[in-house]
C-alpha cells in the first residue's frame, strides 16, 4: 500500500477529536513498512501462528439486516473503556458482517461459553454435520445468542481503517452476564479453563 493511502470508504476526519472524548490517529502515520522479522517461509502464517499464542475467549457478533439475523464468530474483541463505556471488534473487510456494519447500526455481542464451540463454528461458515441451530433472544432491537455467558449491544461511534480489517468502536448500550466457564481459543484451537488451583 501506498504511503498515506486512505481508502475512500473511510472518508471522514479520522484525526479529530470529539467531545466525547474519542479520537483517532491520522492515516498519514501509517507508513509502509517492511515484512515483520518472524521464524517461518511464509511471513503471513508465521505470524499468525505467533499471534494464536495470544488466548482469547470466543465471541458471536450479530446484527440485523431488515429483518435478518447474522453472525459472525470473532475473537478479535475487546474492551475500550468504562467511561465512556466501549468496546472494540475488529472485522475482516471481505466479510458479509463488515457490509453490514457502519456508524449508527448497532451490533450484539455474544460471548460463548465451553459448550458453545459448534456453535462458533456455524457462525465462522464451517461446514459441519449436525450444527446446532442457534436461537436468538432480541434486546434493542439487536439479536443476541442464547446461553452464551455474557452479553453486549453496543452502538458503533466510529469505525476506523485497520489493514485488511476495520474496527467498530462501539459503545456498550446493554451488557448483561451469566454464570459458567467460557469457550478459548489458543494456538487455532478451542480450548476450556483448566482446574483452579
Ligand atoms: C475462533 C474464530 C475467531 C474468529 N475471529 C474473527 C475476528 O475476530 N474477526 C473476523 O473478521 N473474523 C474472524 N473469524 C472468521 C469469521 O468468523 C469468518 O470469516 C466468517 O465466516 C465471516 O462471516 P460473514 O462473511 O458471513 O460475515 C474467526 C473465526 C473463528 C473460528
Amino acid at each position: 500500500m501506498e504511503a498515506g493511502f486512505r481508502p475512500a470508504e473511510f472518508d471522514f476526519p479520522l484525526s479529530f477529536t470529539g467531545p466525547d472524548g474519542i479520537g483517532a490517529t491520522p492515516f498519514d502515520e501509517v507508513l509502509e513498512q517492511e515484512a515483520p522479522d518472524v521464524d517461518g517461509d511464509d511471513p503471513a502464517v508465521a505470524l499468525r501462528q505467533v499471534l494464536g499464542q495470544f488466548a482469547t475467549g470466543v465471541t458471536v457478533i450479530t446484527t440485523l439486516k431488515g429483518e435478518q439475523v447474522h453472525g459472525m464468530t470473532a475473537n478479535a474483541f475487546m474492551s475500550v473503556s468504562l467511561e465512556p463505556p466501549l468496546v472494540l471488534v475488529s472485522v475482516d473487510r471481505r466479510t458479509k458482517m463488515c457490509s453490514l456494519l457502519h456508524e449508527g447500526s448497532h451490533y450484539g455481542v455474544s460471548v460463548l461459553c465451553e459448550t458453545q464451540s459448534a456453535l462458533s463454528d456455524r457462525f465462522a461458515g464451517r461446514a459441519g454435520e449436525g450444527l446446532p441451530e442457534p436461537r436468538f433472544a432480541v434486546v434493542r432491537e439487536t439479536p443476541l445468542v442464547e446461553g452464551a455467558l455474557a452479553h453486549f449491544v453496543a452502538s458503533v461511534q466510529r469505525s476506523y481503517w485497520g489493514g485488511d480489517h476495520s474496527l467498530f468502536l462501539g459503545r456498550v448500550e446493554y451488557a448483561r452476564h451469566h454464570s459458567g466457564s467460557p469457550l478459548l481459543f489458543h494456538g487455532g484451537r478451542y480450548e476450556r479453563l483448566g482446574q483452579a488451583r
